[in-house]
């Protein structure tokens, strides 16, 4: 994964290379939330090698930015992107409070760009800031559901995905302790690797690290249990 790049505290970075660090989690993150990772990795490749800064995107045509996400699906996610890049560039609205090209190290500011969710969000402020924020997809979701038992449909019950989130909040404090360091970025991708390889649909138990705290191992749940965590 191309994406994939050794943590460094950002205090121990130029703005230029926080700026570039947090634009590379953030366009792949926001790729892998609707495309396979090896899908993602040609379109990555391309679209740094065209806009290899956020300036370089914010400098952009939205024509330009919308046709290179074609084949990625959901249009409108790429014109948030370039909006939301324009304002870390402060080129959109020339108000003087963007942020010089680099993206906020907080879930909240990151929430309040167009386009960014609560998980690209998490995956920007763990990976790249090193904070303790949850990062959370539909893999993460089937992974702790199983560790926690928690016997509900992941996909449609709204209250197990928020109880779900806010476990993953709590463990990944827990995981952090104080400070910044590279443990949030690397327990959260951690996370939806498992789910990705490992703690699938249908779960392939014998390989997976975490069996002595799961719920559904113990339960004998994770087998019978191939759809996700619907029973
Ligand atoms: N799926 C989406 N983002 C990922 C990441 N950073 N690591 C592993 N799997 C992912």
């Amino acid at each position: 994964m191309p994406w994939r790049k050794p943590f460094l505290p950002p205090s121990s970075l130029s703005r230029a290379d926080l700026s570039r660090r947090a634009y590379e989690v953030w366009i792949s993150e926001t790729m892998l939330q609707q495309t396979r990772v090896a899908t993602v990795v040609g379109y990555y490749q391309k679209w740094m090698a065209r806009w290899p800064t956020i300036w370089d995107l914010a400098a952009a045509t939205e024509e330009d930015v919308v046709g290179m996400w074609a084949g990625l699906g959901y249009y409108s996610r790429a014109r948030r992107v370039w909006e939301a890049a324009r304002m870390v560039c402060c080129v959109a609205d020339g108000d003087g409070d963007g942020n010089g090209g680099v993206l906020p190290g907080d879930v909240d500011s990151l929430m309040r760009l167009p386009g960014v969710g609560r998980y690209s969000a998490g995956a920007v402020a763990a990976i790249v800031f090193g904070v303790a924020a949850p990062v959370v997809d539909g893999n993460v979701l089937r992974v702790l559901s199983r560790q926690m038992g928690v016997l509900g449909d992941v996909k449609a019950d709204r209250t197990v995905v928020e109880l779900l989130w806010a476990a993953a909040g709590e463990l990944v404090k827990a995981v952090a302790g104080d400070g910044v360091s590279e443990r949030p970025g690397h327990w959260g991708q951690a996370l939806m690797e498992l789910g990705s390889t490992v703690c699938m649909p249908k779960p392939n138990c014998t390989a997976c690290p975490i069996t002595e705290t799961c719920r559904a191992y113990a339960e004998g749940l994770a087998l019978a249990n191939r759809g996700g965590v619907r029973i």
